[in-house]
């Protein structure tokens, strides 16, 4: 590793153009927030950097759909995700927005100076174009019917019902989203970064010189050099974003993904203009070789973080590259991939209405549970767990014990240390040989393992005091528990230490209750931190048990939006072969009303109904007990076919069939005229 100074830790820049949720917590903030924390405790010079993304295609279409601009729609999320990452405690240097008037400037200025230099291509071609709304058509404005599941509103890059990718050109019957037109074909032209030029230099720097990288974003890497690097368009036909700097490209904006990662540059200036005495100049965070860049990415950022940012900073000439892009994998939610749209996800926002004073179980959970190496499922059920078993039965046990015991037998004043069992000496030593274990595995971005050396810390003070049994020895040896309990305290000083960068809120409390200050991460390993005499305040519990209920609320709201979704994307049955008149004409439907109703005993899905057809009243046995309660319904009017031939279901003969819809997913609603009608009136 080369000897630096400083480090720049950047995360990617959130879309804003929705809330942010666990992935992106898990993926990207939990981790670099980690590591922002890790370096601080080590009193190393560090510039976090965080932002909002504001530009693209989506950001577009989500303000039409909503009828207001997208300078509207990003100011309400950038609000609402830089509330939410304040409250869960991501401790950004700067968050700031790429809709700013320096990031605009700063974009601008590394277009220009590239094509300045002619490092960019031209080329024209062909793209779709809506002629009434004079506009060229992305992909996103483009629907029609998937090829492959026939579903009807899929995108021109992606069919959300199939989850297949999709190229605008091939949809059925293609339509703009602006108009409902079909789109034609137009000429534009678009200016290129030759990403093909630079594959000799990417492969030395990244495929030589950085073999350290984790194998998920090294071979991702070499697989898109390996596969031929192409041209790439940094510009777009589209009215938002930052516009493209040259005369020829009036009405074009530079693609998101050449200006969002310029958002790192820009946010970094706004940091250093607001703080410049602790911060210095941006250039010494850009520039200075003794500055270590890091980007913390989910893994569907690596080519734009390890390739083409670089690329462009590497044609720019006068910037530093990065140093290490330690990106994740994805996380998915009880089984299932997270998605925006489909609203399958738990949302910071609401997790923090949900679990107040938790956000540390979360990070927790997050970390423990970290998708580092593969995908990586999240469920509320080990959720819980984590937090019960682990939170509260180990880390927080251990702590409450050895807190109480000091405030009950001697007033909350530290014992004074007598002298030390093997047993005793063992356990201290232990604390320094996890100190070199987690750090070893912070250093090289190993956060999971890194949380559960801490954790076993934890453990190894839980399973100290169990052994040592203070509680009984106060009987038989008072001096002895001095020295026992004198050594828990010390474990547990040292608690706050080691999960400094991972429970922050949780260490704060625990540090207050013993009342310390916070220490360096260079004094985790010291066995003396805390002095005899030394008072502690009244203890509280760290951390609570999460009840069963709460865990059911969450997940009956994930099935919910399940079956809502199911509909949302299912397509109705196609007709049944065609019938004569006479065929129909054969059934008397009347409209009836149901009068008495009673579960059929010893079934689920039986309702007993008694109905007064006009004609007469009548028993019918309807398969609709699992979607109306009996009660409820009497009074309800329906239609009843009354000439169906009589059958015994469960002993009881029923006279008819009333006529129920049902939808795709198998919720049933009773057909019935829409105002009050005679019971006995014929449906024909
Ligand atoms: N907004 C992008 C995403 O959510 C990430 C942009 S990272 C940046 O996938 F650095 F390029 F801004
Ligand atoms: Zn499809």
């Amino acid at each position: 590793m080369k000897n630096f100074k400083r480090t720049l830790i950047t995360s990617a820049l959130p879309y804003a153009n929705g809330p942010v949720h666990i992935g992106h917590l898990a993926g990207v903030y939990v981790p670099a927030d980690i590591y922002a924390r890790y370096l601080r405790l080590k009193g190393e010079e560090v510039a976090f950097i965080g932002g909002s993304d504001e530009h693209g295609v989506p950001i577009t279409l989500k303000a039409k759909k909503e009828g207001i601009t997208p300078q509207d729609v990003v100011d309400k999320y950038h609000g609402m995700i830089k509330d939410s990452f304040e409250k869960f405690g991501i401790s950004f240097d700067v968050y700031s927005r790429t809709s700013s008037k320096i990031h605009h400037e700063t974009a601008s200025e590394i277009f220009k100076t590239l094509y300045d230099k002619g490092a960019f291509t031209e080329q024209t071609s062909e793209q779709f174009y809506d002629e009434e709304a004079k506009q060229f058509l992305a992909d996103r404005y483009i629907t029609g019917t998937c090829p492959k599941c026939n579903y009807e509103k899929a995108y021109g890059d992606q069919c959300e019902s199939c989850g297949s990718t999709l190229n605008a050109t091939d949809l059925i019957d293609p339509k703009s989203v602006l108009s409902g037109n079909k789109p034609v074909m137009k000429e534009t032209t678009h200016w290129f970064l030759p990403l093909d030029q630079y594959e000799p230099w990417l492969r030395e720097w990244i495929l030589e010189s950085h073999k350290e990288w984790k194998p998920n974003v090294y071979g991702q890497c070499k697989s898109w050099i390996d596969g031929g690097l192409n041209p790439r368009a940094v510009t777009r036909d589209l009215d938002w974003g930052v516009p493209v700097p040259i005369p020829e490209a009036v009405g074009k904006v530079l693609y998101v993904w050449f200006d969002a990662p310029i958002g790192y540059i820009s946010n970094t200036k706004v940091l250093c203009e607001d703080q410049p005495e602790k911060y210095g100049s941006w250039e010494k965070w850009w520039k200075d070789s003794e500055t270590r860049m890091l980007h913390f990415i989910g893994k569907d950022n690596i080519v734009f973080h390890c390739i083409i940012f670089p690329v462009i900073l590497k044609a720019e000439g006068t910037y530093n590259l990065p140093d290490n892009v330690p990106a994740n994998e994805f996380l998915n939610l009880e089984g299932d991939k997270i998605s925006t749209s489909r609203n399958w996800a738990v949302w910071l926002h609401e997790y923090l209405e949900a679990f107040p004073g938790k956000e540390d179980v979360l990070k927790y959970t997050l970390t423990a549970n970290a998708p580092e190496t593969k995908d990586n499922d999240f469920t509320w059920k080990d959720f819980q767990t984590r937090n019960n078993s682990e939170l509260v039965a180990i880390l927080g046990n251990f702590v409450n014990r050895a807190l109480i015991l000091t405030d009950k037998n001697y007033n909350g004043e530290v014992p004074v240390l007598g002298e030390l069992t093997e047993y005793d000496s063992n356990a201290l030593l232990e604390i320094g040989n996890l100190k070199v274990e987690t750090e070893k595995a912070l250093d090289t971005f190993h956060f999971r393992e890194a949380l559960r050396l801490a954790m076993e810390m934890a453990r190894l003070g839980n399973k100290y005091l169990a052994d040592m049994e203070p509680w009984k020895v106060v009987k038989t040896d008072p001096e002895r528990v001095k020295t026992i309990l004198n050594v828990a305290l010390q474990i547990t000083a040292n608690l706050t230490i080691v999960f400094e960068p991972f429970l922050p809120f949780s260490m704060n409390k625990l540090r207050g209750m013993m009342n310390l200050t916070k220490f360096d991460w260079s004094e985790l390993g010291r066995t003396d931190l805390i002095g005899a005499g030394h008072k502690i305040n009244t203890p509280e519990l760290l951390f609570e048990k999460i009840e069963d209920d709460v865990i059911q609320a969450q997940v009956d709201k994930l099935q919910a939006t399940k079956k809502a979704n199911e509909l949302e994307l299912s397509t109705a049955k196609p007709a049944k072969d065609n019938i004569e008149y006479e065929d129909f004409a054969k059934m008397d439907i009347r409209i009836g009303t149901i009068i008495a109703a009673e579960k059929v005993a010893k079934t689920k899905k039986l309702l007993k109904l008694t109905i007064d057809t006009g004609i007469d009243q009548r028993t019918v046995v309807s398969g609709i007990a699992e979607y109306f309660e009996p009660e409820k319904i009497i009074g309800q009017q329906v239609s009843i076919l009354v000439n169906l031939a009589p059958k015994t279901l469960k002993g009881i003969e029923s006279q008819g069939m009333i006529l129920m819809a049902e939808n795709p997913v198998g919720s049933l609603v009773f057909v019935a005229p829409v105002s009050k009608i005679k019971d006995g009136s014929e449906v024909k």
